[in-house]
């Protein structure tokens, strides 16, 4: 239950109920993902990342797939259920049961805010540690309206207040909420159940927490983020917003950790791609899920990249493809056009151009030449391709599996190999060439006699 870093137990209520009606989608809003994320999987990875010791995820009713993917990204996570929308204190409130056990510190975080930094939720914490019994986050709004806004004596937060109650003198305030907060776990419980309806929306809202510890004279506090990280998602325009932002964010890590990226506002990463130093990344590659590039690798241009690993000065493209399961050794070439599926190309070995591999191992050193396919699948079922070190496969060649090609083998070009071919041997498996001498002079011959032929009257 305690978080080791400062002692204090953590509860974290991830409020994730809305119905994100404006995303106009078949599927809920926080699991639309930003860079190959749910909004809820980031959420939930940060308030992990800041301690939270329990944490409960507050979903709508009949939401199996909102529960699936919580469960998915943090096992162990409680999921309660809000059976009707009344507002977001009334939504923390659905986590009754886990506020009553007690925690040092409550974070409530909003699952369709997927930026914001586990060091803000620290922040918050902080603000508890310094003996604030409710902290809430704010912004600089470049638009205020449509949030709650900071009514501050001095340093102090008097109250938030929502947009649609303030008055024009409030609303002209632009430190506006951000909506996520924390709260002193021993007076969290009773403090949101003080909190009445009584609003232009006839809403529990979670953002009178501040005016009821003010009026028990209980200190709050108010820590400002910048919009660019508290910005929410309500429809596409916005989602596309955030994954610029994450994107911009990631561009600047993976440079700022040693790596060089030409055209930075070309590269798309994933929330989880992780880039050696002096990488070398040409314009125009995307990153899907599970990548790692080692140090010194070389991402040539339009390739793209998804559950790989690359090694060592490895190189990929341009145009190169690499899927799930793709691993290259220290060193290896895969060149354009080239597709790797669940493949280890070992180090130093050459697939150049042109060419399928999926479910294969090919040794150190080895050379696949243009157009080679491994034939990994009959319709029902993968078989595999196990080529050895220093193996030479000639250009255009089917490699039909189950199949071996042993250390150091040749394969002719233009050969389809359904048999196992041993070390330092050549297999051929092609048609015979057959020549026939003045073949080509004949032929013409006959033909022009009869097209002239033809022509006559
Ligand atoms: C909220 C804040 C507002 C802040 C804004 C920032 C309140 C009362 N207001 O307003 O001060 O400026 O966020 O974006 O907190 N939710 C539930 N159940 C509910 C209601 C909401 O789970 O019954 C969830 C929503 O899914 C969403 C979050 O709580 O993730 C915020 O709810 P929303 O209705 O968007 O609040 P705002 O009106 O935007
Ligand atoms: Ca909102």
């Amino acid at each position: 239950m305690t978080d080791t870093q400062s002692g204090r137990s953590c509860l974290a209520i991830v409020l994730a109920a809305g119905e994100g009606t404006r995303m106009k989608s078949a599927r809920p809003k926080v699991l639309h993902e930003v860079a190959g994320r749910s909004m809820l999987g980031h959420v939930l990875a940060a308030v992990a990342q800041a301690g939270a010791s329990h944490v409960v995820v507050v979903i709508g009713p009949d939401r199996p797939d909102v529960a699936a993917e919580a469960a998915a990204r943090l096992p162990g996570a409680d999921i309660v259920v809000q059976r009707e929308r009344r507002g977001t204190a009334h939504a923390v409130l659905s986590a009754r049961h886990a506020l009553a056990e007690g925690y040092d510190d409550v974070i409530v975080a909003f699952a369709d805010t997927p930026l914001v930094q586990a060091a803000t939720f620290s922040s918050l914490r902080g603000a508890l540690v310094q003996g604030a019994t409710v902290a809430g986050l704010g912004f600089e709004a470049r638009d205020p309206s449509g949030y709650g806004r900071f009514v501050m004596a001095g340093e102090v937060l008097e109250a938030i207040v929502e947009h649609k109650d303030a008055s024009e003198a409030e609303r002209a305030i632009r430190l506006c909420n951000a909506g996520l907060m924390a709260l002193d776990g021993r007076r969290a419980l009773a403090l949101l159940e003080a909190i009445g309806s009584d609003n232009a929306q006839s809403e529990f809202y979670l953002t009178d927490a501040v005016a009821v510890a003010r009026a028990q004279q209980l200190p709050t506090a108010a820590l400002i983020a910048p919009e660019s990280e508290v910005q929410g998602i309500n429809d596409r325009i916005q989602l596309a917003a955030v994954e610029a932002e994450f994107q911009r964010r990631k561009r600047l890590a993976v440079m700022a950790a040693g790596a060089t990226l030409v055209a930075p506002e070309t590269v798309f990463f994933s929330h989880d791609t992780q880039i050696g130093r002096d990488v070398l990344i040409e314009p125009n590659v995307v990153f899907g899920p599970g990548v790692s590039i080692a140090d010194g690798a070389v991402i040539h241009a339009f390739s793209h990249l998804e559950g790989a690993e690359v090694g060592p000065q490895a190189t990929v493209g341009p145009y190169g493809r690499l899927r799930p399961g793709a691993k290259l050794g220290p060193k290896a070439k895969v060149g354009n056009f080239v597709e790797i599926k669940a493949a280890d190309i070992g180090a130093g070995a050459k697939v150049s151009h042109l060419t399928y591999i999926g479910d294969a191992s090919i040794g150190t050193e080895a050379n696949i030449g243009a157009g080679t396919i491994t034939c990994n699948y009959d319709g029902f079922a993968k078989a595999k391709t196990t080529i050895g070190n220093g193996a030479f496969v000639g250009s255009n060649s089917s490699l039909v599996a189950p199949v071996t090609i042993g250390e150091g083998a040749y394969v002719g070009s233009g050969s389809v190999i359904t048999k196992d071919v041993a070390a330092d041997s050549l297999a051929v498996a092609r048609g015979r060439q057959v020549a026939k001498e003045g073949w080509a002079t004949r032929f013409r011959a006959a033909a022009k006699a009869r097209k002239d032929a033809a022509k006559k009257p």
